[in-house]
């Protein structure tokens, strides 16, 4: 079995022969077809604290395929079955583990591939925008790095949802097309004067704002704020410690909620949550709300060249590989 993993400087990564995981009581062995390819990975290869749970560490938080073996007490899957399933690290293999109550059959129809893209780019744009922004039908959202993984499926269940306008922000004009085509309604470069042009499309401030940035845009996410909006922050790529958080004032002014958003904590602790994600998620592709576009990596041997690929802010929408023995 190969298997892609980083070596423990965080710079390189390998791919190396492991024994096969073998499922522990309450967890699925599953014999991977795609993978999803995840800035997250990148955050562990090179050792932010946090994200690798010891070196040499094997990245990969999610995966499609069909179930190898079950752990003792396992019930509601059976061998053979076609999952989708978050993996607490570990996915980017030809067999993973992951808990059962994080795994999720796959509706007939739906192809692996757009498959490995649930357990955690589909999943986080659900919960995101249910659990966290709760949203309400005509509400406006805007997203930063609106034509990566997640970007790249949020403006679709936003719409499913029945939001108002979606707005979303690229690092580099050449991404605004590549937004555009995954239904996000305006999409600006950051090089723009975002207050203006935000503020000619949504006059009364955006009223959902989905930040991954850390907390580099958060001033401007506050002047574009809606009274009573919610802004969602989940990510920190640049690494290191993020600026402190704006005075309590701006919050009180504003009416406006700061709230965090971790899909590991909540895999951690409310798994149920997670996994009615992601059928929501799979649901939403079986019956065509959400057609998720993915590039697939024909071989865990190219997963490297995509991971520095988003670590230089140039990916292009949703990678998964392809896992073949
Ligand atoms: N909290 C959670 O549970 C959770 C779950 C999933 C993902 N995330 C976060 O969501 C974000 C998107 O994840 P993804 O897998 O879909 O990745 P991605 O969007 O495909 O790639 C990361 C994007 O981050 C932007 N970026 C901003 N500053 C950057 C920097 N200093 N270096 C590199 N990229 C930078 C770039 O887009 P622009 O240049 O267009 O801004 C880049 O394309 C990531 O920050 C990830 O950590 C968080």
């Amino acid at each position: 079995m190969s298997i892609s993993g980083p070596a423990s400087d965080g710079s390189t990564s390998k791919v190396a022969e492991l024994d096969d995981p073998k499922p522990e009581a309450g967890q699925v062995a599953i014999d991977v077809a795609y993978a999803g390819i995840n800035f997250i990975d990148v955050m562990a290869r090179r050792g932010d604290p946090g994200y690798a749970s010891g070196w040499p560490y094997v990245p990969g938080l999610e995966v499609a395929g069909t179930v190898r073996a079950l752990g003792e007490g396992v019930r509601d899957l059976h061998l053979g079955q076609r999952v989708a399933a978050f993996t607490s690290g570990g996915g980017l293999a030809q067999v993973a583990v992951a808990a059962a109550d994080v795994t999720v059959g796959v509706p007939g129809g739906v192809p692996l591939e757009i498959a490995a893209a649930a357990p955690l780019a589909l999943s986080t744009a659900v919960l995101l925008l249910t659990e966290k922004a709760r949203i309400r039908p005509g509400e406006t959202v805007l997203m930063h790095s609106a034509s990566g993984g997640i970007g790249s499926v949020v403006a679709q269940v936003a719409a499913a949802l029945g939001s108002g306008v979606r707005i979303g922000t690229v690092g580099r004009p050449e991404k605004v097309a590549v937004a555009r085509a995954t239904g996000w309604d305006e999409v600006f470069s950051r090089d723009t004067d975002l207050p203006d042009a935000v503020s000619k499309i949504a006059p009364d401030g955006v009223d959902v704002i989905l930040d991954p940035t850390g907390t580099a845009l958060l001033d401007l996410d506050l002047m574009i704020a809606a009274p009573g909006a919610r802004i969602i922050l989940f990510g920190n790529p640049r690494g290191g410690t993020p600026e402190p958080l704006p005075p309590l004032g701006r919050l009180i002014g504003g009416n406006v909620g700061l709230l965090g958003f971790s899909m590991s904590r909540l895999n951690a602790t409310v798994p149920a949550l997670v996994a009615r994600a992601l059928s929501t998620g799979l649901d939403m592709i079986a019956d065509g709300t959400v057609r998720p576009e993915v590039t697939v990596v024909e071989s865990l041997e190219s997963v490297a060249a995509v991971h520095d690929l988003l670590a230089a802010g140039v990916g292009n929408g949703k990678y998964v590989v392809k896992l073949t023995r």
